[in-house]
């Protein structure tokens, strides 16, 4: 299935419900704006970001808002890169000031089209939050590639996602835990969501979807990033750091 289908139609249309069963959701992207911005402190100049599968702005308002109150915003450019046009579209309304500013572009745009013909090292940062885990291994490996290509030398990849616990034990644990938490749908009156949303759940987890932590580790390494590092887990969701460097 291909990652759009994967998130299209109930998840797209419900996902600030969808969202509350995973309450530690901005907790790790206030992590990763953290992460991100420490390292833009260091930078001399301006410098370019560019997040893929930014949905209706969740994770970008956050950095954004983080930028501005370290006083990066002068320095930065953000390319935000969202596939699904009605969800970019929110995304345009509540971040118009970042955009009136010149620092935030939108553009409206399937990510591995995107990358496939940007030049290689232009961009500084590159972060997305939950969306590779949506692309199957095969699709993935060759978008890490386009994602080392386009980042700049030393530049650094910041992501949170789905990268569950490599110990066999603890991933089941955190699998039953995450579908345990789905009753929140049913208090919500939507019990249909709580087997659209389990079904989801048990699909990540299959083979060839499954982001096993250390298991895409080495598969980045390969590629060439260094200083792979998981910064912060809940439950099954990791805030995960890399640097495009020779080590
Ligand atoms: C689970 S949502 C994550 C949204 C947001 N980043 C967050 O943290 O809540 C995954 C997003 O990736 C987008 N997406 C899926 N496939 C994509 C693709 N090929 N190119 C760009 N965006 C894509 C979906 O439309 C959706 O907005």
């Amino acid at each position: 299935m291909e990652s759009a289908e994967r998130f299209a139609g109930d998840l797209n249309e419900n996902y600030e419900l969808i969202m509350r069963a995973w309450p530690h959701a901005n907790a790790l992207r206030n992590v990763l704006a953290g992460n991100i911005v420490d390292y833009a402190a260091a930078l001399h100049g301006s410098f370019s970001i560019i997040e893929i599968g930014s949905g209706a702005g969740e994770s970008t308002s956050i950095i954004l808002e983080t930028l501005h109150f370290k006083g990066l915003l002068e320095r930065t450019k953000f390319t935000s890169v969202e596939l699904d046009p009605v969800l970019a579209a929110k995304q345009k309304k509540s971040l118009q000031s970042f955009i009136q500013k010149g620092v935030l572009e939108v553009i409206v745009a399937d990510a591995f089209s995107y990358l496939k013909v940007s030049p290689a090292e232009v961009y500084n940062i590159f972060t997305s939050t939950w969306t590779l885990h949506n692309f199957n291994a095969d699709l993935r490996l060759p978008l890490l590639v386009d994602i080392y290509r386009i980042m700049k030398s030393n530049g650094l990849f910041a992501v949170m996602d789905k990268y569950v616990p490599d110990e066999p034990d603890e991933e089941k644990r955190t699998f039953a835990e995450q579908l345990g938490s789905f009753h929140v749908y049913k208090s919500a009156g939507r019990k249909d969501l709580q087997s659209i949303m389990k079904a989801h759940e048990i699909e990540d987890r299959a083979p060839e979807y499954i982001m096993r932590t250390q298991e895409t580790f080495k598969v980045m390494q390969q590629i060439g990033f260094s200083n792979c590092n998981l910064l912060i887990r809940a439950r099954r969701d990791g805030v995960v750091t890399a640097l495009k460097r020779k080590v």
